[in-house]
């Protein structure tokens, strides 16, 4: 019942091609014998339908009989097919295929070893000015990402930002403008100012920052418990927000790269939360858009945007 496995006889790959090779010139031949005997009886056939039959007997080509030049015609059909199998082949045949794949698997892979080079010495450029870069404490171009640390606010004429952990005055384009500028990007707000909200916003990635180790917030909001950390949760986006509050705003100013301002014509004097004063020697002012106060808005109010210098 469980007797010796029976041994299949093994045949490599290479052996196995040369007996391919092998049935296909044998099938070469065979078709190149049964040509010239089809040949040999069709000539037969054919002379015979002209002299004894009289087929076409008045017809002439070139002056010949048609029998003559189809025999003719096929002679040198079949001497080419005769020529493709016996001679052409000797010097096209199946080492000439190898030799020529051989060559072009050579050629490919000298291709390769070059490209393969050229990139080595790529990276070691890149390796060298990033090391160069570091040594000069430049951002090196992996870290010279495109990312855009954006302050939004809203300040009035004096700075007041907000009072008792609420904002002082309600401007509906204010809000539709934050809305539209920070859907789908990290906002990053102090503990109080997250406090201050019914609940997260929608569709933006909220980043809280804190001192307390153990804050509980909603699934969803990321904890985190210093600025750089924050800033490192918001890394994959292109444009993190920094929506304050007052603490924040002050901490971020440094790193920030945009300021997006809403400058609320009118001064809160009994405010207690206020956003830091802008230096115009590291901020340039490149958009400006003015909004008169009307049913749904209080104050006159400007959107800033500012650029580091
Ligand atoms: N007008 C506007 O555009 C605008 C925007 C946002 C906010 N606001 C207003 O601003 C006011 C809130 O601002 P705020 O200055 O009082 O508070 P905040 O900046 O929102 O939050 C302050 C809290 O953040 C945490 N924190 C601050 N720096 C930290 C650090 N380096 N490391 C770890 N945690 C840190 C602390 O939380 P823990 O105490 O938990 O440690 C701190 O108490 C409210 O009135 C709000 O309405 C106005």
């Amino acid at each position: 019942m469980f007797g010796k496995k029976k041994q299949i006889p093994q045949i490599d790959k290479e052996q196995l091609a040369l007996i391919k090779y092998a049935e296909k010139r044998i099938k070469q031949k065979k078709r190149v014998y049964i040509h010239f005997v089809i040949f040999l009886i069709g000539s037969v056939f054919l002379i015979i339908a002209n002299t004894i039959l009289g087929i076409g007997k008045d017809t002439k080509i070139f002056g010949l009989d048609w029998f003559v030049i189809a025999v003719v015609l096929w002679l040198s059909l079949f001497i080419y097919h005769f020529i493709t199998v016996f001679i052409t082949h000797s010097f096209m045949g199946k080492d000439w295929e190898d030799q020529q794949l051989e060559l072009l698997v050579a050629k490919q892979q000298e291709r390769i070893e070059k490209l393969k080079q050229e990139y080595l010495k790529e990276e070691k450029e890149i390796a060298k000015s990033e090391a160069y870069n570091q040594a000069q404490d430049k951002p090196t171009t992996s870290e010279k990402k495109k990312t855009e640390i954006t302050i939004i606010v809203a300040a009035g004429e004096n700075n007041a930002i907000g009072k008792d952990n609420d904002l002082i005055w309600h401007l509906s384009d204010d809000l539709k403008r934050f809305k539209s500028l920070t859907n789908g990007h990290h906002i990053i707000m102090g503990r109080k100012t997250f406090e201050s909200f019914p609940r997260p916003l929608p569709n933006r990635t909220h980043v809280v920052i804190t001192r307390q180790k153990d804050y509980k917030a909603p699934d969803g909001v990321i904890i985190v418990n210093n600025l750089e950390d924050a800033l490192d949760a918001a890394r994959r986006d292109p444009q993190p927000f920094i929506i304050g509050g007052g603490e924040i705003y002050k901490q971020s100013m440094s790193i920030a790269d945009k300021l997006e301002i809403t400058r609320v014509h009118h001064s809160f004097e009994d405010a207690d939360t206020f956003f830091p004063e802008i230096d115009k020697s590291i901020w340039t002012e490149v958009s400006r858009e003015y909004r008169k106060k009307d049913e749904k808005h209080a104050y006159d109010f400007t959107f800033i945007t500012y650029l580091r210098a």
